[in-house]
């Protein structure tokens, strides 16, 4: 949910094209509108445009050169997509000016306020509000660094700012949304953004600012800040270890499908992490009071994926939590309490929220996250990093492969079964490998026969209801079309009414003990005329499509993913589709 992203002492003397490069990295975080300021003679030049930030620098030509500036890429939250709406915004005199990431939840009762005190405003945004409220502080203390943190204070709601003064000072702050600092030590440069991968071509040491913390740059130093007692704060500098990781799309048509084909990598680099870590997670798990899994999103399958192995395979009761809709669970959760949280960004804010409230009442949080420097890590006692690389396209593909697979490892290391559990995921990686290889032709024709369909259901019970779940998400956010996963054994208590003649039914199922019942699901729907399309290792005569998978044992969810996930990029291509951006949603939703 937009993207920051600024540049000091930037050492091309072209700001401007150094902070375009970087927001072009964060337009996963937001691609409805951006804009770039830059500071040079005592001014400060503005562009902003509708749409993606350019691929190409002809608009950032108009601006000046400079050392230093700020940029954003936004997913509108308050006030329509228009170019007035995008940031940065001036300040009335123009002496700053302001971007930000968040919702400041209550924006109309501060813009009622400063309306009254005769303040202007030009946008809809709630982002003006914040730039007006720092001119009212201005107006008691003349001093820009107090009057920014003043205003913050009164914010409420997840927010994280930047600010460009004429005179080229950087002033951010954080809380909820994230933030973090670049530094190239050789040639002084200094990057401030949401996200590490956007500054990892430039930088390779890094600052995670926290929540509450305030960011001053004077004169290219850096100085940091607690927002709420003004006290300087020290802080820790980290290396980079993602430097060389490639976002390039590697011939690869869209980076959905490059990111689907990497699942064998991703599985990969699970195996080759230290396992000490996961024997103490394992010990953990058997001590804890209550294990509970949460995620939002794709992530939130991954979490309820994870919940069922380690049910299946550790006998441990584990509980799913949705990250929005946890709350009711805060009376019960104690200081013996453990959760698992998958994620990709590890900033997400429902499940941040959730997991600053159990920290505070002791419980442990173990987290597996794709992205340096991320709050959730920082949140964590358990700290695992899925090294998958970075996933560019919005829809979460092999991350959610990597947070399954090591869901099924945690569960089987907590069984004491880790020679078992490496074998099985090894095994997988191969089989995913040549099932990649093998089915393009067949899955591109199953995507012809449901290019026309309005409504697609999905069956799965077991080991994969999750999966058809997450088909179901891909297929949604992929194809724009209405698709809908039904547990297999629930069919009859209500979606069979659905069930009319030509309606596509796409059924998930392995060689595991619901096969039998499944099938009888199975033969329900085509006694009702649906079309079914079984995707599993053995034919059936019930199928009128049948893509077929290898058997992977325990691991065939895993395996299962992929057909859904290619199948929805399939959809999408035909259709055209903005397959690596669809439209309205964004990869890390970092407000509520
Ligand atoms: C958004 C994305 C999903 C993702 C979810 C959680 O909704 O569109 O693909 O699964 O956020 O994100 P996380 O970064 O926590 O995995």
């Amino acid at each position: 949910m937009c993207g920051i992203f600024a540049v000091i002492n930037d050492k091309s003397n072209n700001a401007g094209q150094t902070i375009r490069q970087g927001l072009k990295r964060l337009e996963y975080r937001g691609y409805d509108s951006w804009g770039i300021a830059v500071q040079s003679d005592n001014k400060i030049d503005l562009i902003k445009y509708v749409g993606e930030v350019d691929k190409t620098a002809d608009n950032i030509k108009k601006l000046p050169k400079s050392i230093v500036g700020i940029g954003h890429t936004r997913w509108a939250t308050t006030g329509a997509v228009t170019k007035i709406n995008a940031h940065p915004h001036y300040s009335t005199d123009r002496s700053f000016v302001l971007a930000q990431n968040g919702i400041v939840e209550n924006y109309e009762e501060l813009k009622k306020d400063l309306t009254q005190k005769k303040y202007r405003f030009v946008t809809q945004t709630d982002t003006e509000v914040i730039t007006r409220l720092i001119e009212e502080e201005l107006t008691k203390n003349n001093d820009l660094f107090s009057a920014v943190r003043q205003a913050f204070l009164q914010l409420k709601g997840r927010n994280t700012i930047i600010i460009l003064t004429k005179t080229g000072q950087v002033i951010a702050a954080r809380n909820g949304s994230p933030l973090v600092i670049g530094l190239n030590p050789e040639s002084n440069e200094i990057f401030i953004s949401s996200d590490v991968l956007s500054f990892a071509p430039f930088a390779d040491k890094m600052i995670i600012i926290d929540n509450n913390q305030l960011v001053n740059c004077i004169n290219g130093k850096i100085k940091i800040f607690d927002i709420r007692s003004g006290q300087e704060n020290k802080y820790g500098i980290e290396n980079i270890d993602i430097k060389n990781d490639r976002v390039d799309k590697q011939g690869y048509a869209h980076f959905m499908l490059k990111e689907i084909n990497e699942a064998p990598y991703v599985i990969n680099q699970l195996l080759k992490q230290d396992i000490g870590a996961y024997n103490e997670l394992a010990a953990a798990i058997k001590k804890a009071r209550s294990v509970y899994t949460i995620g939002s999103g794709t992530a939130g399958v991954a979490a309820a994926q994870t919940a069922f192995y380690l049910r299946e395979y550790a006998g441990i009761n584990a509980i799913y939590l949705v990250g929005a809709d946890a709350r009711e669970y805060y009376e019960l959760i104690d200081k013996d309490d453990l959760f698992l949280a998958p994620s990709q960004s590890g900033e997400t804010a429902d499940v941040l929220e959730v997991l600053e409230v159990v920290k505070k009442k002791g419980a442990k949080i173990a987290s597996f996250v794709n992205m340096s420097g991320s709050m959730m890590t920082r949140l964590s006692d358990y700290k695992f990093m899925a090294q998958s690389g970075p996933e560019i396209c919005v829809l979460s593909t092999k991350v959610f492969d990597a947070q399954i697979a090591w869901g099924y490892l945690v569960a089987k290391i907590t069984a004491g079964k880790t020679r078992e559990a490496k074998e099985n995921l090894r095994n997988l990686s191969v089989q995913i490998g040549n099932y990649l290889g093998n089915n393009k032709t067949k899955i591109q024709e199953l995507a012809k026969y449901l290019l026309n369909a309005h409504d697609i259901f999905l069956l799965g019970k077991y080991q994969n209801f999750q999966i058809v779940r997450e088909g179901m998400i891909k297929l949604v956010e992929a194809t724009y079309k209405h698709a809908h996963a039904i547990p297999a054994g629930d069919l009859k208590h209500y979606a069979i009414t659905l069930m009319e003649p030509g309606v596509p039914v796409i059924v998930v199922s392995s060689n595991d003990k619901v096969k039998s019942d499944i099938l009888n699901t199975v033969y329900e729907v085509k006694a009702r005329g649906a079309r079914v399309i079984g995707i599993s290792p053995e034919f059936d005569e019930s199928f009128d499509f049948h893509l077929e998978v290898p058997d992977s044992g325990e691991t065939s969810a895993i395996l299962n993913i992929i057909p859904l996930q290619l199948l929805a990029y399939y959809i999408a291509l035909m259709l055209g589709n903005n397959i690596d951006k669809p439209r309205n949603i964004a990869k890390s939703v970092t407000v509520k």
